[in-house]
């Protein structure tokens, strides 16, 4: 037998692949409307499944603790897992999981080849990242829902903290479909924002517009930001943009960043944080790993992040922390 760490470690693949399909089939759905344990054989009828192949993943699933069994091998949903597994929480895990599976780990074999010859190599036979993420509309569709899932629940608790009263624009770069900005409009009043992306984005910008009612309110401009200036504004937005590219290239979106801003205005970067030491919190050391293989950049501390903040000229530059993954670091133009 295994020790704990290495068991989790080496069975680990096996719980991903259980935990997407089960979430991808509906089989969390489908117990937390149950509201008491159902057996095996009930919801393989229910969700028209194979009986025996379900009955293999739940196994995996409860033993690690993802789901409970009872002593009639009956299946539920733990209480504190459900605002996770439950396909209509803001806080589901279930579009992250089909982006892991469906798009990071075709790229994950790529990381023998950085360790022997080098990712700059390796990568100058790869099409760019967005080109493999936005390569067919499932895909892009795919990655846009993910960013949502990772996106919107936090902002509740980062537009707060980013102090956006009597603030009347905000751009968001690289703002996906919008759930950053959401979470701004719905807040503040008197706020209009801005979504700066890939054209790709742009219809998915527009659903946001009509499912939230913000015509006039949320807008959307086609760009690229490593070759496009930024529309003024007020406060410049960067959720999870800077983790993806270089200290060189994240510089020059900040520098872009401070000459769009209005004096007085400020920038948000919202981002995962590495613990000053960089041993942790797990999620970033993962998220380090996969920004390697999706993207050019790496996740950073709050220090780090405050000397690319201020480097681009930045002042009164500060991290406040939200009960999540995704902090926010604040910078004024003074
Ligand atoms: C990791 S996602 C972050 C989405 C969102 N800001 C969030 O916090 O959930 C990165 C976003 O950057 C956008 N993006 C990538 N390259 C871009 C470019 N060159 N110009 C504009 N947007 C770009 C992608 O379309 C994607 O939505």
């Amino acid at each position: 037998m295994l020790p704990n760490a290495l068991e989790k470690a080496v069975y680990g693949v096996y719980a991903t692949t259980a935990v997407h399909l089960a979430a991808k089939h509906g089989v969390f759905g489908f117990l937390l409307d149950q509201g008491a344990p159902v057996p095996t054989g009930k919801i393989a009828v229910a969700l028209e499944l194979d009986e025996e192949t379900l009955d293999r993943l739940l196994l995996v699933l409860a033993s690690f603790g993802v789901i409970e069994r009872n002593e009639h091998g009956a299946y539920q949903v733990p209480v504190e897992l459900a605002p996770f597994l439950d396909p209509r929480s803001p806080r589901s895990v279930g579009g992250f999981l089909s982006h892991v599976m469906n798009s990071t780990l075709g790229r994950l074999p790529q990381l023998d080849g950085y360790l022997t010859a080098g990712k700059p190599s390796v990568d100058a036979s790869l099409p760019a990242p967005f080109d493999v993420m936005y390569k067919t509309p499932k895909l892009t569709e795919e990655f846009v829902a993910a960013m949502w899932q990772l996106t919107y629940d936090v902002s509740r608790e980062l537009v707060p903290m980013a102090g956006l009263a009597g603030v009347r624009h905000v751009l968001d770069v690289g703002g996906a479909s919008g759930p950053f900005c959401v979470a701004a409009l719905e807040a503040t009043p008197g706020l209009s924002a801005t979504v700066f992306e890939l054209p790709e984005v742009g219809p998915y910008v527009a659903d946001t517009v009509e499912r939230y009612d913000l015509r006039g309110r949320l807008d959307f401009a086609a760009g690229d930001f490593h070759r496009d200036e930024f529309p003024p504004t007020e406060c410049v937005a960067f959720g999870y943009i800077l983790s993806g590219w270089t200290d060189e290239i994240g510089l020059e979106l900040l520098r872009k960043a401070y000459r769009a801003c209005a004096d007085g205005g400020r920038v948000l970067v919202m981002d995962r944080l590495f613990d000053d030491d960089r041993g942790g919190p797990l999620p970033t050391a993962v998220m380090n790993l996969s920004m390697h293989v999706e993207a050019e950049g790496r996740h950073r501390t709050a220090a780090e992040f405050i000397g690319l903040l201020e480097s681009a000229g930045f002042a009164d530059c500060e991290v406040r922390r939200s009960t999540q993954d995704k902090h926010l670091v604040i910078g004024f133009k003074r």
